[in-house]
């Protein structure tokens, strides 16, 4: 692969596991190596090592750019013009930003007034042409599908192979980072792409030599749009925006992750998903957009004295368990901010002032 001293992104770390050669061109922000941050709180709660890939820490904020550095590289290896995808707000705004720095066009199909507002301004920033349809991400990606074939268009949605490459390099340096991988890895669900990714990583490392275990893969989806738990389509509603999907694309990718694992799927509400957001953003410092907050809500549902699952919880001494957490909570400050009635409390401008009402909150 034609790459630089500059590039520090997933195709210099892991190009030996990639679809990539000496004649793809990098198109790469430096994405990946995010920080596995040890949560101590959660750990307490859960009897195990907890820890926290925080995936809203790449370079539009959320884990797409692993995919699309790989998907833009090949996509304009194969002479592509233009990349199309459709979202529900992170894949559009990781194919605009690796579009621009690809210098080729990038057109993004949305679902209208469902995309949280810093996703939508991202794609606009970095220059993509926004289609919003009346419909759901759901028919945006079947739009996208009759793309297929259109003379140096490139489809960049997780259909696309080469974005669930890019995706499980955070398998990867989950394991390097722990020394081999977790027994338990939670992540929330929406078009299946990164469940099939991340267990596709984990595979490849433990073939590898560089893993003895391979981790249960438990996904949790919200409970209005738990396509894969109900086991059939839904007409999909939930707060968690990013994962408001009906229909996934990698439905089986995801059954598959889960049965060759032993691990499951499950649902969270909005509720359990806004307090979870709210309870790691004030308790660990760690603030991430809802749908990421759906791996924790999830936990914290195994974890509660009604849980029926609990079982799946490895208590052993030592046992690890991997939480991803997707994307940035700045992409969408709204939901938090009606959930958690945040406003500030005005004071005039002086001393007393201040001190009176901090002496009352
Ligand atoms: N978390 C966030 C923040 C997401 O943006 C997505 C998916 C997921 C979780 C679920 O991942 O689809 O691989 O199961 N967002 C896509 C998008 C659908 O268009 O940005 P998945």
């Amino acid at each position: 692969m034609k790459k630089s001293l500059h590039d520090r992104g997933v195709i210099a770390r892991y190009g030996a596991f990639l679809p990539v050669s000496e004649a793809t061109p990098v198109v790469s922000l430096n994405e990946g190596s995010t920080p596995l941050i040890h949560s101590p709180k959660l750990s307490e709660r859960a009897g195990a090592e907890v820890y926290l890939k925080f995936e809203g820490l790449n370079p539009t904020g959320s884990f797409k750019d692993r995919g699309m550095t790989v998907a833009l590289s090949k996509a304009v290896e194969r002479g592509a013009t233009t990349v199309i995808c459709a979202s529900t707000g992170n894949t559009s705004a990781a194919a605009a930003a690796y579009a621009a720095r690809a210098g080729i066009r990038c057109a993004v199909i949305l679902p209208a007034g469902k995309i949280a507002a810093g996703k939508l301004v991202q794609a606009f920033a970095y220059g993509a042409r926004v289609v919003a349809i009346r419909g759901n991400f759901d028919d945006a990606l079947r739009i996208v599908r009759e793309f297929g074939g259109v003379e140096g268009v490139a489809i960049v949605n997780s259909i696309n192979p080469d974005r669930i490459e890019g995706q499980k390099t955070a398998s990867f340096e989950i394991i390097e980072e722990l020394g081999e991988a977790p027994d338990l890895h939670i992540l929330p669900v929406g078009n299946a792409g990164n469940i099939t990714a991340y267990w596709k990583g984990y595979r490849e490392f433990q073939a590898a030599g560089r893993s003895a275990k391979l981790p249960k893969m438990v996904g949790f989806q919200a409970e209005g749009a738990a396509p894969i738990f109900r086991g059939h389509p839904v007409d999909p509603h939930t707060v968690a925006t990013a994962i408001r999907i009906g229909n996934p694309a990698s439905w089986e990718g995801a059954t598959t992750a889960i049965q060759e694992s032993g691990g499951g799927i499950d649902i969270v509400t909005d509720h359990q998903i806004l307090d979870a957001q709210q309870w790691l953003a004030s308790h660990e410092g760690i603030f991430v957009e809802p749908a990421s907050a759906a791996s924790v809500a999830g936990l914290l549902k195994r974890l509660s004295p009604e849980a029926t699952q609990a079982d799946s919880l490895p208590r052993h001494k030592g046992a690890k368990i991997v939480l991803t957490v997707t994307g940035h909570g700045l992409k969408d400050p709204e939901a938090p901010v009606k959930h958690g009635g945040f406003v500030p409390i005005e004071a005039d401008a002086d001393l007393t002032a201040v001190r009176r009402v901090l002496d009352k909150s």
